[in-house]
């Protein structure tokens, strides 16, 4: 009985999200870099994605999407016991989830960002499920966000067409252990493949005293190997998601959706075929936002749940994947009616 280990399951109770207000289709990208509408629809399957001005921060997007999940949740902020922020691009380096608690007035909350790229959203959900399954908090908002827009070579035109900014976030509730929303999941890293994908710290050596170097400099732009992380992806969370649903105790016929990290359609669509699930079954927004990172799936859960796609009952297979490589799938009940 796996629910007999537990205090206390999980129920997701609100989501929200927000994105920035500038937009670029693929149309102004061609402007950019010698690319075409035609090569990335078809090789990616986006359209168009949003991206941060100068004046708008990580903080803005995540209080926003925050605000609306709390709403839905009907939580205030002083409930909440603890603030999540998955992201790879704070605002500040120290950590930005205290800043987004600040904004809402979550007094009582303890606050900390978790960096797993891709994988960050997913990873911190079951980072907030093991919290309120030990009976420790009751009540977590979790967000996702990422500014990848600060960090793109614009002049490259293999990466500055996939990545866009936004946020999402959810409530996380304690309920019942016979109700708990998280069926089953399965977490896993690789650091031998971090190549593929970084946005790494590069510094020249600057002499302080005689015998004491430090490294100053800065973050390099975002590089991908794309075609291997392609190859991993496809390759890996079709297994990962397999493994969350032993741990449930399902099989893939019962899963009535697919949401994954929106990086590539093509990804989306070869997972489904190998677990053997209609193309109907995947949830996409990724035409409308690119590769948001972190926020990719709350993102598209938000505006699945908000069109009144899902319904009580159905289970969710949620897979995130990225650099680190880091990758993990989640099996999730849907609850809000
Ligand atoms: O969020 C983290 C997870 N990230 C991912 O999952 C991304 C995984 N990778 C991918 O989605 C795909 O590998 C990409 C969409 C990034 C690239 O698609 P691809 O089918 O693997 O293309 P490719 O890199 O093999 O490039 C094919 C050709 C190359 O030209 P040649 O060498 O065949 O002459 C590229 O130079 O397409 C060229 N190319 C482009 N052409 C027009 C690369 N980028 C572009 C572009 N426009 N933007």
């Amino acid at each position: 009985m796996r629910n007999g280990l537990y205090s206390a399951g999980i129920t997701i109770t609100g989501s929200g999200s927000a994105t920035p207000s500038g937009r670029l289709s693929n149309e102004d990208l061609t402007q950019m870099v010698e690319t075409s509408d035609e090569w990335i629809t078809t090789r990616t399957g986006i359209k168009q994605r949003c991206v941060a001005a100068p004046g708008e921060s990580l903080v803005d997007i995540g209080t926003q999407a925050s605000q609306s999940a709390l709403e839905m949740a009907n939580v205030h902020p002083e409930q909440l016991d603890l603030v999540i922020l998955a992201t790879s691009t704070p605002d500040d380096l120290f950590g930005s989830a205290v800043s987004i608690q600040t904004a809402l007035g979550a007094k009582k909350a303890v606050a900390f960002d978790l960096t797993a790229a891709c994988s960050g959203f997913l990873f911190g959900l079951v980072n907030a499920a093991q919290f309120i399954r030990t009976g420790m908090y009751q009540k977590i908002l979790l967000v996702g966000a990422d500014l990848l827009s600060r960090w793109v070579d614009w002049s490259d035109r293999s990466t500055c067409i996939l990545f866009g900014d936004g946020a999402g976030a959810v409530v996380i509730e304690a309920t019942d252990p016979q109700r708990d929303a998280l069926l089953g999941f399965e977490l896993c890293s690789d650091g031998q493949l971090s190549h593929t994908l970084t946005l790494s710290h590069q510094g020249d050596s600057r002499t302080l005293l005689d015998s004491v170097q430090v490294s100053q400099g800065n973050y390099q732009p975002i590089h991908m190997k794309g075609k291997e992380v392609y190859r991993f992806a496809v390759e890996k969370v079709p297994e990962v998601i397999s493994k969350a649903l032993f741990h449930a105790e399902l099989t893939s016929q019962q899963v009535d959706w697919l949401l994954l990290h929106q990086a590539n359609q093509r990804i989306m669509d070869a997972v489904a075929q190998r677990l053997n699930l209609p193309q109907e079954s995947v949830i996409s927004n990724l035409a409308s936002y690119g590769n948001t990172s972190a926020a990719s799936i709350p993102l598209a859960l938000d505006e699945a749940m908000r069109a009144s796609q899902l319904n009580a009952g159905e289970i969710i297979a949620i897979s995130g994947f990225g650099a680190g490589l880091t990758w993990g799938a989640a099996i999730v009940q849907w609850q809000i009616v």
